[in-house]
Protein backbone atom coordinates (compact mmCIF):
# COMPACT_ATOMS: atom_id res chain seq x y z
CA UNK A 1 0.00 0.00 0.00
CA UNK A 2 1.51 3.70 -0.63
CA UNK A 3 0.98 6.52 1.61
CA UNK A 4 2.19 10.13 0.61
CA UNK A 5 5.02 12.01 2.58
CA UNK A 6 4.75 16.28 2.94
CA UNK A 7 7.28 18.56 3.60
CA UNK A 8 5.24 21.21 5.23
CA UNK A 9 5.96 25.38 5.14
CA UNK A 10 6.83 25.95 1.46
CA UNK A 11 4.96 28.37 -0.62
CA UNK A 12 3.16 27.46 -3.64
CA UNK A 13 3.29 29.09 -7.10
CA UNK A 14 2.91 28.77 -10.96
CA UNK A 15 0.09 26.93 -12.64
CA UNK A 16 -1.89 23.64 -12.74
CA UNK A 17 -4.53 22.13 -14.84
CA UNK A 18 -7.16 21.01 -13.67
CA UNK A 19 -8.88 17.49 -14.73
CA UNK A 20 -12.33 16.21 -16.05
CA UNK A 21 -14.71 16.38 -13.35
CA UNK A 22 -14.79 12.83 -11.99
CA UNK A 23 -19.07 12.86 -11.23
CA UNK A 24 -19.25 13.86 -14.66
CA UNK A 25 -17.61 11.02 -16.22
CA UNK A 26 -19.39 8.81 -13.83
CA UNK A 27 -23.13 9.02 -15.47
CA UNK A 28 -21.65 9.48 -18.56
CA UNK A 29 -19.74 6.29 -18.54
CA UNK A 30 -23.35 4.78 -17.37
CA UNK A 31 -25.29 6.74 -20.21
CA UNK A 32 -23.03 4.52 -22.59
CA UNK A 33 -25.80 1.82 -21.80
CA UNK A 34 -27.83 3.74 -24.03
CA UNK A 35 -26.15 4.78 -27.32
CA UNK A 36 -25.92 2.48 -30.08
CA UNK A 37 -23.35 3.65 -31.85
CA UNK A 38 -19.46 3.99 -30.10
CA UNK A 39 -18.98 6.66 -27.63
CA UNK A 40 -15.56 8.43 -27.33
CA UNK A 41 -15.22 10.32 -24.65
CA UNK A 42 -12.44 12.62 -24.01
CA UNK A 43 -11.10 14.42 -20.77
CA UNK A 44 -11.80 12.03 -18.87
CA UNK A 45 -9.90 11.89 -15.06
CA UNK A 46 -7.38 9.08 -15.10
CA UNK A 47 -8.74 8.26 -11.20
CA UNK A 48 -10.00 4.96 -9.99
CA UNK A 49 -13.53 5.30 -9.79
CA UNK A 50 -13.53 5.91 -13.45
CA UNK A 51 -11.48 2.75 -13.73
CA UNK A 52 -14.33 0.90 -11.53
CA UNK A 53 -17.22 2.28 -13.63
CA UNK A 54 -15.27 1.03 -16.77
CA UNK A 55 -14.60 -2.17 -15.99
CA UNK A 56 -18.58 -2.62 -14.64
CA UNK A 57 -19.31 -1.95 -18.20
CA UNK A 58 -16.80 -4.38 -19.65
CA UNK A 59 -17.99 -7.03 -17.07
CA UNK A 60 -21.85 -6.46 -19.00
CA UNK A 61 -20.38 -6.77 -21.88
CA UNK A 62 -19.11 -3.33 -23.65
CA UNK A 63 -16.24 -3.01 -25.71
CA UNK A 64 -13.96 -0.70 -24.17
CA UNK A 65 -10.85 1.04 -25.79
CA UNK A 66 -8.58 3.57 -24.21
CA UNK A 67 -7.33 5.89 -26.85
CA UNK A 68 -5.24 7.18 -24.14
CA UNK A 69 -5.59 7.69 -20.23
CA UNK A 70 -7.98 10.01 -20.57
CA UNK A 71 -10.11 9.27 -23.94
CA UNK A 72 -12.04 5.88 -24.40
CA UNK A 73 -14.27 4.47 -27.18
CA UNK A 74 -17.03 2.72 -25.92
CA UNK A 75 -19.25 0.19 -27.67
CA UNK A 76 -22.36 -1.28 -25.72
CA UNK A 77 -24.31 -2.63 -28.85
CA UNK A 78 -23.55 -6.44 -27.37
CA UNK A 79 -24.26 -5.99 -23.27
CA UNK A 80 -24.30 -10.20 -22.32
CA UNK A 81 -25.00 -9.55 -18.79
CA UNK A 82 -27.69 -7.09 -16.55
CA UNK A 83 -25.93 -7.77 -13.45
CA UNK A 84 -23.68 -5.41 -11.48
CA UNK A 85 -22.23 -7.80 -9.25
CA UNK A 86 -21.37 -6.63 -5.25
CA UNK A 87 -17.43 -7.36 -6.18
CA UNK A 88 -17.25 -4.04 -8.36
CA UNK A 89 -20.09 -2.36 -6.99
CA UNK A 90 -18.85 -2.39 -3.32
CA UNK A 91 -15.68 -0.10 -4.66
CA UNK A 92 -17.71 2.35 -5.32
CA UNK A 93 -21.33 4.00 -4.64
CA UNK A 94 -21.98 5.32 -7.78
CA UNK A 95 -22.21 2.02 -9.65
CA UNK A 96 -25.85 2.18 -8.76
CA UNK A 97 -26.00 4.59 -11.77
CA UNK A 98 -26.31 1.82 -14.26
CA UNK A 99 -29.78 1.24 -12.66
CA UNK A 100 -31.63 3.30 -14.50
CA UNK A 101 -29.93 2.83 -18.20
CA UNK A 102 -29.94 -1.03 -17.59
CA UNK A 103 -33.34 -1.53 -16.71
CA UNK A 104 -34.62 1.23 -19.47
CA UNK A 105 -33.16 -0.60 -22.00
CA UNK A 106 -33.59 -4.45 -21.41
CA UNK A 107 -36.28 -4.24 -19.02
CA UNK A 108 -34.42 -5.83 -16.13
CA UNK A 109 -31.40 -5.93 -13.90
CA UNK A 110 -29.77 -7.14 -11.05
CA UNK A 111 -27.92 -3.90 -9.13
CA UNK A 112 -26.23 -5.25 -5.71
CA UNK A 113 -26.88 -2.88 -3.00
CA UNK A 114 -23.57 -0.64 -2.67
CA UNK A 115 -23.38 -1.14 1.60
CA UNK A 116 -21.97 1.00 3.83
CA UNK A 117 -19.99 4.28 3.60
CA UNK A 118 -17.22 6.22 5.60
CA UNK A 119 -19.89 9.43 5.11
CA UNK A 120 -23.11 8.03 6.24
CA UNK A 121 -25.67 5.67 5.48
CA UNK A 122 -26.14 7.14 2.11
CA UNK A 123 -29.32 5.14 1.48
CA UNK A 124 -30.40 4.21 -2.12
CA UNK A 125 -34.44 4.07 -1.51
CA UNK A 126 -34.47 7.64 -3.82
CA UNK A 127 -33.35 5.87 -6.78
CA UNK A 128 -35.86 2.51 -6.03
CA UNK A 129 -38.60 4.61 -5.34
CA UNK A 130 -38.31 6.21 -8.44
CA UNK A 131 -37.83 3.21 -11.23
CA UNK A 132 -40.69 1.81 -9.03
CA UNK A 133 -42.96 4.72 -9.70
CA UNK A 134 -41.72 4.50 -13.60
CA UNK A 135 -43.59 0.74 -13.38
CA UNK A 136 -40.39 -1.06 -12.41
CA UNK A 137 -41.30 -3.93 -9.80
CA UNK A 138 -38.16 -4.23 -7.62
CA UNK A 139 -37.44 -6.44 -4.58
CA UNK A 140 -34.27 -6.73 -2.41
CA UNK A 141 -32.74 -10.55 -2.20
CA UNK A 142 -29.22 -11.65 -1.42
CA UNK A 143 -27.67 -8.10 -1.38
CA UNK A 144 -29.28 -7.28 -5.04
CA UNK A 145 -31.84 -4.59 -6.02
CA UNK A 146 -33.74 -6.90 -8.55
CA UNK A 147 -35.59 -5.21 -11.09
CA UNK A 148 -37.98 -5.92 -13.97
CA UNK A 149 -40.35 -4.18 -16.47
CA UNK A 150 -41.28 -6.41 -18.65
CA UNK A 151 -43.09 -3.91 -20.80
CA UNK A 152 -40.47 -1.30 -20.36
CA UNK A 153 -40.65 1.37 -18.48
CA UNK A 154 -42.93 4.25 -18.61
CA UNK A 155 -42.94 7.87 -17.86
CA UNK A 156 -44.14 9.20 -14.64
CA UNK A 157 -43.92 12.19 -12.27
CA UNK A 158 -41.11 11.57 -10.01
CA UNK A 159 -41.07 13.83 -7.00
CA UNK A 160 -37.84 13.68 -4.79
CA UNK A 161 -38.52 14.39 -1.11
CA UNK A 162 -35.13 15.01 -1.16
CA UNK A 163 -32.31 16.63 -3.56
CA UNK A 164 -30.10 13.56 -4.82
CA UNK A 165 -27.69 14.27 -7.45
CA UNK A 166 -27.29 10.43 -8.55
CA UNK A 167 -30.68 9.73 -8.02
CA UNK A 168 -31.45 12.71 -10.75
CA UNK A 169 -29.07 11.01 -13.32
CA UNK A 170 -30.43 7.59 -13.11
CA UNK A 171 -34.09 8.86 -13.46
CA UNK A 172 -32.73 11.13 -16.65
CA UNK A 173 -30.89 8.11 -18.58
CA UNK A 174 -34.20 5.93 -17.37
CA UNK A 175 -36.43 8.41 -18.95
CA UNK A 176 -34.66 9.17 -21.86
CA UNK A 177 -35.41 5.41 -23.22
CA UNK A 178 -38.80 5.08 -21.61
CA UNK A 179 -42.81 5.30 -23.20
CA UNK A 180 -43.87 8.84 -22.61
CA UNK A 181 -42.90 11.99 -20.79
CA UNK A 182 -41.63 11.83 -17.25
CA UNK A 183 -41.26 14.88 -14.84
CA UNK A 184 -38.68 14.82 -12.50
CA UNK A 185 -39.81 17.17 -9.54
CA UNK A 186 -36.91 18.57 -6.79
CA UNK A 187 -34.06 18.01 -9.35
CA UNK A 188 -30.66 18.57 -8.82
CA UNK A 189 -29.32 20.93 -10.59
CA UNK A 190 -25.63 20.41 -10.65
CA UNK A 191 -23.52 21.28 -13.00
CA UNK A 192 -22.69 17.54 -13.64
CA UNK A 193 -26.64 16.66 -14.16
CA UNK A 194 -26.75 19.59 -16.62
CA UNK A 195 -24.31 18.04 -18.70
CA UNK A 196 -26.15 14.66 -19.00
CA UNK A 197 -28.85 16.52 -19.85
CA UNK A 198 -27.16 18.00 -23.09
CA UNK A 199 -25.77 14.93 -24.01
CA UNK A 200 -29.14 13.06 -24.32
CA UNK A 201 -30.53 16.83 -25.85
CA UNK A 202 -27.68 16.42 -28.70
CA UNK A 203 -28.63 12.32 -29.11
CA UNK A 204 -32.40 14.05 -29.99
CA UNK A 205 -34.12 13.37 -26.51
CA UNK A 206 -36.31 16.49 -25.50
CA UNK A 207 -35.76 17.63 -22.03
CA UNK A 208 -37.16 20.82 -20.92
CA UNK A 209 -35.52 22.36 -17.79
CA UNK A 210 -32.04 22.08 -17.92
CA UNK A 211 -30.41 23.76 -15.22
CA UNK A 212 -34.02 24.20 -13.18
CA UNK A 213 -35.00 22.05 -10.41
CA UNK A 214 -38.44 20.47 -12.84
CA UNK A 215 -37.17 18.49 -15.61
CA UNK A 216 -39.37 17.32 -18.08
CA UNK A 217 -38.08 14.31 -20.88
CA UNK A 218 -39.59 12.90 -23.55
CA UNK A 219 -38.67 9.16 -24.05
CA UNK A 220 -37.94 6.98 -26.91
CA UNK A 221 -39.54 4.18 -26.43
CA UNK A 222 -36.90 2.30 -26.52
CA UNK A 223 -35.24 3.19 -29.42
CA UNK A 224 -31.47 3.32 -28.45
CA UNK A 225 -29.67 6.82 -28.91
CA UNK A 226 -26.63 8.10 -31.27
CA UNK A 227 -24.89 9.96 -29.07
CA UNK A 228 -21.94 12.76 -30.14
CA UNK A 229 -18.59 12.39 -29.10
CA UNK A 230 -18.15 13.91 -25.74
CA UNK A 231 -15.85 15.83 -23.37
CA UNK A 232 -15.87 15.76 -20.07
CA UNK A 233 -16.59 19.37 -17.89
CA UNK A 234 -13.72 20.42 -15.63
CA UNK A 235 -13.48 19.04 -12.05
CA UNK A 236 -14.76 21.95 -9.94
CA UNK A 237 -13.94 19.75 -6.90
CA UNK A 238 -10.41 19.38 -7.91
CA UNK A 239 -10.33 23.02 -8.81
CA UNK A 240 -11.80 23.83 -5.36
CA UNK A 241 -9.25 21.78 -3.78
CA UNK A 242 -6.48 23.21 -5.63
CA UNK A 243 -7.40 26.79 -4.48
CA UNK A 244 -7.46 26.00 -1.07
CA UNK A 245 -4.13 24.31 -1.24
CA UNK A 246 -3.84 28.27 -2.64
CA UNK A 247 -5.12 29.59 0.26
CA UNK A 248 -4.00 27.86 2.89
CA UNK A 249 -0.16 27.89 2.08
CA UNK A 250 -1.42 32.02 1.15
CA UNK A 251 0.13 31.79 -2.27
CA UNK A 252 -0.92 32.89 -5.69
CA UNK A 253 -1.57 30.20 -7.96
CA UNK A 254 -3.48 29.43 -11.28
CA UNK A 255 -5.84 26.85 -12.10
CA UNK A 256 -6.29 26.15 -16.07
CA UNK A 257 -9.36 24.45 -17.34
CA UNK A 258 -11.55 25.37 -14.77
CA UNK A 259 -15.20 27.22 -15.41
CA UNK A 260 -15.38 29.71 -13.07
CA UNK A 261 -19.05 30.39 -13.09
CA UNK A 262 -18.99 26.40 -11.82
CA UNK A 263 -17.14 27.69 -8.62
CA UNK A 264 -18.79 31.07 -7.70
CA UNK A 265 -19.84 30.23 -4.19
CA UNK A 266 -16.58 28.87 -3.34
CA UNK A 267 -14.42 31.98 -4.59
CA UNK A 268 -17.38 34.09 -3.33
CA UNK A 269 -16.26 32.34 0.00
CA UNK A 270 -12.33 32.70 -0.17
CA UNK A 271 -12.97 36.71 -1.14
CA UNK A 272 -15.14 36.86 1.87
CA UNK A 273 -11.41 35.55 4.17
CA UNK A 274 -9.72 38.10 2.50
CA UNK A 275 -7.53 36.48 -0.60
CA UNK A 276 -7.89 37.86 -4.05
CA UNK A 277 -9.70 35.86 -6.80
CA UNK A 278 -9.25 37.03 -10.87
CA UNK A 279 -11.33 34.91 -13.34
CA UNK A 280 -10.78 34.45 -16.88
CA UNK A 281 -13.09 32.30 -19.30
CA UNK A 282 -10.98 29.30 -18.22
CA UNK A 283 -8.83 30.41 -15.71
CA UNK A 284 -8.83 31.52 -12.09
CA UNK A 285 -5.99 32.85 -9.80
CA UNK A 286 -6.08 33.09 -5.89
CA UNK A 287 -4.24 35.39 -4.32
CA UNK A 288 -2.64 35.89 -0.88
CA UNK A 289 -4.37 37.63 1.92
CA UNK A 290 -3.34 40.34 4.21
CA UNK A 291 -5.27 38.72 7.04
CA UNK A 292 -7.31 35.94 6.94
CA UNK A 293 -10.73 36.27 8.20
CA UNK A 294 -12.81 33.67 10.17
CA UNK A 295 -15.72 32.19 8.20
CA UNK A 296 -19.33 30.53 8.18
CA UNK A 297 -20.17 28.43 5.75
CA UNK A 298 -23.23 25.77 5.41
CA UNK A 299 -23.01 23.05 2.90
CA UNK A 300 -25.78 22.69 0.43
CA UNK A 301 -26.97 21.69 -3.03
CA UNK A 302 -25.61 23.47 -6.11
CA UNK A 303 -25.41 26.44 -6.51
CA UNK A 304 -24.55 26.80 -2.84
CA UNK A 305 -21.10 25.49 -0.93
CA UNK A 306 -20.21 22.22 -1.96
CA UNK A 307 -20.71 19.00 0.70
CA UNK A 308 -17.57 17.45 -0.77
CA UNK A 309 -15.52 20.97 0.05
CA UNK A 310 -16.33 20.77 3.36
CA UNK A 311 -13.39 19.13 4.47
CA UNK A 312 -10.55 21.10 2.43
CA UNK A 313 -12.17 24.35 3.86
CA UNK A 314 -11.78 22.84 7.41
CA UNK A 315 -7.88 22.75 6.88
CA UNK A 316 -8.51 26.28 5.98
CA UNK A 317 -9.79 27.56 8.62
CA UNK A 318 -7.35 26.25 10.85
CA UNK A 319 -5.11 29.19 9.35
CA UNK A 320 -7.60 32.26 9.70
CA UNK A 321 -7.66 34.58 12.29
CA UNK A 322 -10.59 33.76 14.78
CA UNK A 323 -13.35 31.10 15.06
CA UNK A 324 -15.02 29.68 11.93
CA UNK A 325 -18.16 27.51 11.88
CA UNK A 326 -19.04 25.10 9.31
CA UNK A 327 -22.36 23.20 8.84
CA UNK A 328 -22.48 20.34 7.01
CA UNK A 329 -25.98 19.62 5.90
CA UNK A 330 -26.04 16.49 3.13
CA UNK A 331 -24.27 14.27 4.96
CA UNK A 332 -24.77 13.05 8.41
CA UNK A 333 -21.57 11.67 9.28
CA UNK A 334 -18.94 14.18 6.89
CA UNK A 335 -16.44 14.52 9.92
CA UNK A 336 -14.15 11.80 9.64
CA UNK A 337 -11.23 14.20 9.15
CA UNK A 338 -11.94 15.90 12.01
CA UNK A 339 -10.04 13.56 14.39
CA UNK A 340 -7.46 13.63 11.99
CA UNK A 341 -6.74 16.92 11.73
CA UNK A 342 -6.72 17.25 15.66
CA UNK A 343 -3.76 14.41 15.08
CA UNK A 344 -1.89 17.96 13.81
CA UNK A 345 -2.76 20.14 16.36
CA UNK A 346 -6.29 21.40 14.85
CA UNK A 347 -8.61 23.21 17.49
CA UNK A 348 -11.82 21.68 16.48
CA UNK A 349 -14.91 20.82 18.39
CA UNK A 350 -17.79 19.21 16.77
CA UNK A 351 -21.40 19.29 18.27
CA UNK A 352 -24.19 17.52 15.79
CA UNK A 353 -23.15 19.00 12.41
CA UNK A 354 -21.87 22.17 13.01
CA UNK A 355 -17.15 22.17 13.41
CA UNK A 356 -15.89 25.13 15.40
CA UNK A 357 -12.33 25.62 14.21
CA UNK A 358 -10.33 27.91 16.37
CA UNK A 359 -7.59 29.06 13.86
CA UNK A 360 -4.11 29.87 14.71
CA UNK A 361 -2.32 27.11 16.53
CA UNK A 362 0.45 26.20 14.75
CA UNK A 363 0.03 22.82 12.99
CA UNK A 364 2.76 20.02 13.31
CA UNK A 365 3.24 16.89 11.05
CA UNK A 366 2.26 13.82 12.26
CA UNK A 367 1.07 10.32 11.03
CA UNK A 368 -2.92 10.30 10.29
CA UNK A 369 -5.12 7.74 8.12
CA UNK A 370 -7.35 8.71 4.93
CA UNK A 371 -11.24 8.08 5.68
CA UNK A 372 -12.99 9.55 2.55
CA UNK A 373 -11.98 11.29 -0.69
CA UNK A 374 -12.35 14.56 0.12
CA UNK A 375 -11.23 13.99 4.09
CA UNK A 376 -8.09 12.62 2.61
CA UNK A 377 -7.62 15.65 0.40
CA UNK A 378 -8.10 17.91 3.55
CA UNK A 379 -5.44 15.85 5.24
CA UNK A 380 -3.27 16.94 2.51
CA UNK A 381 -3.60 20.15 2.10
CA UNK A 382 -2.90 20.60 6.36
CA UNK A 383 0.46 19.04 5.52
CA UNK A 384 1.21 21.75 2.87
CA UNK A 385 1.52 23.56 6.22
CA UNK A 386 2.18 21.24 9.03
CA UNK A 387 5.77 21.41 10.35
CA UNK A 388 7.91 18.57 9.67
CA UNK A 389 6.79 15.67 8.01
CA UNK A 390 2.71 14.91 7.43
CA UNK A 391 2.80 11.08 6.13
CA UNK A 392 -0.41 10.36 5.16
CA UNK A 393 -2.35 6.44 5.23
CA UNK A 394 -4.84 4.70 3.34
CA UNK A 395 -4.31 7.14 0.43
CA UNK A 396 -6.04 5.02 -2.30
CA UNK A 397 -9.26 7.15 -1.50
CA UNK A 398 -7.56 10.27 -2.81
CA UNK A 399 -6.28 7.86 -5.83
CA UNK A 400 -10.14 7.24 -5.96
CA UNK A 401 -11.15 11.53 -7.39
CA UNK A 402 -7.68 13.25 -7.82
CA UNK A 403 -5.33 12.55 -11.04
CA UNK A 404 -1.71 12.86 -10.00
CA UNK A 405 -2.22 14.37 -7.53
CA UNK A 406 1.19 14.90 -5.92
CA UNK A 407 2.30 15.20 -9.33
CA UNK A 408 0.52 18.50 -9.63
CA UNK A 409 1.20 19.71 -6.08
CA UNK A 410 5.03 19.23 -6.65
CA UNK A 411 4.59 20.98 -9.48
CA UNK A 412 3.15 24.39 -7.65
CA UNK A 413 6.35 23.47 -5.57
CA UNK A 414 5.31 21.64 -2.93
CA UNK A 415 7.64 19.04 -1.30
CA UNK A 416 5.15 16.26 -1.53
CA UNK A 417 6.00 12.57 -2.24
CA UNK A 418 4.29 9.11 -2.65
CA UNK A 419 5.78 6.02 -0.68
CA UNK A 420 5.51 2.46 -0.13
CA UNK A 421 4.08 1.19 3.28
CA UNK A 422 6.81 0.14 5.55
C1 LIG B 1 -23.22 12.90 -5.39
C2 LIG B 1 -21.75 13.01 -5.64
C3 LIG B 1 -21.00 13.23 -4.34
C4 LIG B 1 -21.57 14.42 -3.57
C5 LIG B 1 -23.09 14.29 -3.44
C6 LIG B 1 -23.73 15.54 -2.86
C7 LIG B 1 -21.45 11.66 -7.61
C8 LIG B 1 -20.91 10.42 -8.22
N1 LIG B 1 -21.30 11.81 -6.29
O1 LIG B 1 -23.42 11.74 -4.57
O2 LIG B 1 -19.63 13.47 -4.65
O3 LIG B 1 -21.01 14.47 -2.30
O4 LIG B 1 -23.70 14.06 -4.72
O5 LIG B 1 -23.44 16.65 -3.63
O6 LIG B 1 -21.97 12.51 -8.30
N2 LIG B 1 -30.20 10.20 -0.23
C9 LIG B 1 -31.19 9.40 0.30
N3 LIG B 1 -31.69 8.39 -0.49
C10 LIG B 1 -31.24 8.16 -1.75
C11 LIG B 1 -30.24 9.00 -2.29
C12 LIG B 1 -29.74 10.01 -1.49
O7 LIG B 1 -31.62 9.58 1.44
O8 LIG B 1 -31.74 7.23 -2.42
C13 LIG B 1 -29.64 11.30 0.61
C14 LIG B 1 -28.15 11.12 0.91
O9 LIG B 1 -27.93 10.27 2.02
C15 LIG B 1 -27.72 12.56 1.16
C16 LIG B 1 -28.60 13.35 0.18
O10 LIG B 1 -29.69 12.51 -0.16
O11 LIG B 1 -28.05 12.94 2.46
C17 LIG B 1 -27.89 13.77 -1.10
O12 LIG B 1 -27.20 12.67 -1.65
P1 LIG B 1 -27.00 12.49 -3.21
O13 LIG B 1 -27.14 13.79 -3.92
O14 LIG B 1 -27.85 11.36 -3.68
O15 LIG B 1 -25.49 12.02 -3.29
P2 LIG B 1 -24.87 11.12 -4.42
O16 LIG B 1 -25.63 11.30 -5.67
O17 LIG B 1 -24.66 9.73 -3.89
Amino acid sequence: MDCLQIRGGKALAGEVRISGAKNSALPILASALLCKNPLRISNLPDVADVKTLAKLLEHLGSEIQWTSSNEITICSERIIHTKAIYDIVRKMRASILVLGPLLARFGKCEVSLPGGCAIGARPVDLHIKAMEKMGAKISISGGYIVASAPDGLKGGDIIFDKITVTGTENVLMAAALAKGVTKIVNAAKEPEVIQLCEILQNAGIEIAGVGSNELIVRGSEGELLDFKAISVIPDRIEAGTYLCAGAITNSAISLLNVLPAHLEAVSNKLCEIGFGIETQPNAITITPAKKRKAFEMITTEYPGFPTDLQAQFMALATQCEGSSSIEERLFENRFMHVSELQRLGANITLRGNVAKITGGEELIGADVMATDLRASSALVLAGLVASGQTQIHRIYHLDRGYERLEEKLSGLGAHIQRAKEQ
